[in-house]
């Protein structure tokens, strides 16, 4: 599959996630408590259109600075927002226009939610594969061979 396909299908062919053809990679459980809680707190437009499998997050990200590749609309950006607090920062990355015009669309209403007084989330265009051109990647994407050692006679 291409990623014109990809980008076709989460832009145009699915409107919430009730559209989703498959739920083949989707674990199926409950999300735990704490973050049900916080799941609350992210707009409605951003959870309906809501097409991940599940979420894991760490115990403690408070501070952290966390990468969300594939981001969608935003809503596990928006609640590892809240987990990381004003002083930490999440980072969406997504390929897809109608995604990332959601997840942008309600950057100011949940920093009022959360009470925060700057936006500690992005939203950044560009593809996975291409992280160095966002400039988030200090790792070449084609490292340099290693050195191969000689054998000792
Ligand atoms: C299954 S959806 C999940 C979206 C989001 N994580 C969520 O939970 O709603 C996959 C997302 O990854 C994006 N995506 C897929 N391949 C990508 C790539 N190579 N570069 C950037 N984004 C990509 C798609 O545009 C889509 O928004």
């Amino acid at each position: 599959m291409n990623l014109e396909v990809v980008k076709e299908y989460h832009g145009k062919v699915l409107k919430s996630s009730q559209d989703l053809k498959s739920s083949a990679c989707c674990e199926g459980g409950d999300m735990p408590a704490h973050l049900e809680a916080l799941l609350v707190n992210v707009h409605e437009e951003v959870r309906n259109r809501y097409y991940g499998c599940g979420i894991v997050v760490p115990a403690s990200l408070k501070g952290a600075r966390v990468l969300d590749l594939g981001s969608g609309s935003g809503r596990d950006v928006y609640l590892i927002s809240q987990l990381v607090g004003p002083d930490g920062e999440v980072v969406g990355v997504d390929m897809t226009d109608e995604q990332l015009a959601t997840a942008n669309a309600h950057i100011d209403g949940h920093m009022r939610t959360f009470g925060y007084k700057r936006p500690n989330v992005k939203f950044l265009k560009g593809y996975i594969e291409k992280l160095s051109e966002l400039g988030l990647s200090s790792v070449p994407e084609h490292p340099p061979e290693r050195p191969t050692r000689r054998k000792s006679r």
